[in-house]
């Protein structure tokens, strides 16, 4: 098991108060807090390794690029993937859906073809189908969710049938840290002919997943939700696959040669990255996942387990609260989502701030499950490997104070 204690203290801004009180960080399904080694890589970065990659045959210009194609490398040892050109980066895990959506997409969706989801998907693993589908006529259709936020499958074969072309599921969800059982449904999707997606947004950081074990066909995922920075996503995708997209953005670095009436374009991985990519959060990215690697997937997830299970059991205990999600603990990662009843979110969310404790409350960018819950939103707080049963503690305390403030509203 890990020592959440010591790891915190590798974490400069959990050492900080907000609001005069030591912060309380159970918000990092949203984005994680960072430790000093990729802090310092950043720093170390621009003062002494700052240049542009892939074009300079000076000593600077060549650091970066080998510092920045060792994270590709890292990064495809970390997922399985067979070799590093089939590692893609992007600006995080909405940008590798589009991505998808737009160079394999545009290629390969026609009329009347389906794209099949869930109702539990983030905007992002959404909105970028749904455009992709209203300009090509394609069809969209959702794996319904049953009450607990589980997958409901009993009609699975309706809805993923000769006609589908992709399947897209999230790997955990956002909102109430439920993990698909994926598998039957990549198999599911590739007895049809249909390629498989993984948005592994909330996955990636959590779950030890191996790309190739698992077959799917892409793989989405941001460093900033596992310890990296923000600006910097990543798309896995099979070779064969990836070998015949063609460029969604054009620009430098992604060209072979370029006239005045046609260009010709770069090789993988180039091909699909035009511009100066985040040289500095790329390089960083790697001590992220030194990190993560070192304390072990395995050690966070039942770490986060048991915090989960601690914080479901003293949420419990508190007359008035409805608790979202899965009851198997081993289907849901760390996150709990839950309403104050008659209290807003964001009247709960604003009285924890005041108390140090921050959260996230609102529809967390997934407005279809609220839609399907008959809710405007949730309450949520994520956990990492760095939180520990105090700073669920706390959340209950600061519960406490929002019962007593809405005592006469809270319905239990
Ligand atoms: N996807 C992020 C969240 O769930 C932003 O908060």
């Amino acid at each position: 098991m890990l020592d959440a204690y010591r790891l915190k203290t590798d974490f400069p801004i959990l050492q900080t108060n907000m609001n005069g009180k030591s912060l309380v960080f159970l918000d990092s399904a949203a984005s994680s807090q960072k430790p000093f080694q990729v802090i310092d890589a950043l720093d170390k970065y621009y003062k002494e390794e700052n240049a542009n990659i892939h074009r300079g045959v000076y000593y600077l210009s060549q650091k970066a690029t080998e510092l920045f194609e060792r994270t590709r490398i890292k990064i495809s040892e970390f997922i399985g993937a067979k070799c590093a050109k089939v590692i893609i980066f992007t600006r995080n895990t909405t940008e590798s859906i589009n991505l998808v959506a737009q160079s394999w997409g545009r290629q390969n969706i026609n009329r009347g073809d389906v794209i099949v989801l869930t109702e539990l998907e983030h905007h992002s693993n959404i909105v970028p189908w749904q455009m992709l589908a209203q300009e090509k006529g394609a069809v969209i259709k959702y794996i319904p969710i049953n009450p607990d936020s589980s997958l409901d499958t009993t009609n699975i074969n309706e809805i993923i049938d000769y006609r589908t072309k992709i399947v897209a599921v999230s790997q955990m969800s956002n909102v109430t840290g439920t993990i698909h059982d994926i598998k039957p449904l990549i198999a599911k999707a590739h007895s049809v002919g249909a390629l498989f997606l993984l948005d592994g947004a909330q996955g990636a950081c959590h779950i030890e997943t191996n790309v190739r074990e698992l077959d799917v066909d892409f793989y989405a995922f941001s460093a900033h939700k596992m310890l990296g920075p923000t600006g910097v996503g990543v798309l896995y995708g099979k070779e064969e696959i990836l070998e015949k997209m063609p460029p969604w953005m054009g620009g430098g670095d992604m060209i072979s040669d370029v006239s005045l009436d046609k260009s010709t374009y770069a090789d993988l991985p180039a091909r699909l990255e035009a511009g100066t990519p985040h040289i500095s959060g790329v390089i960083a990215f790697r001590h992220a996942i030194e990190y993560l690697e070192k304390v072990g997937l395995e050690n966070i997830h039942q770490h986060e387990v048991a915090l989960t299970e601690y914080a479901l059991e003293r949420l419990d205990s508190l007359n008035g609260i409805t608790l979202y999600g899965v009851n198997d603990l081993q289907k849901r990662g760390g996150v709990v989502s839950f309403n104050v009843n008659g209290v807003h979110a964001h009247d709960v969310g604003s009285i924890l701030d005041e108390e140090g404790i921050a959260i996230r409350v609102g529809h967390h960018c997934a407005q279809p499950f609220m839609k399907k819950m008959k809710i405007a939103g949730t309450c949520r707080a994520s956990f990492y490997l760095y939180n520990t049963k105090e700073d669920i503690d706390a959340l209950i305390n600061g519960l406490l104070q929002v019962k007593e403030i809405f005592a006469r509203v809270v319905k239990r």
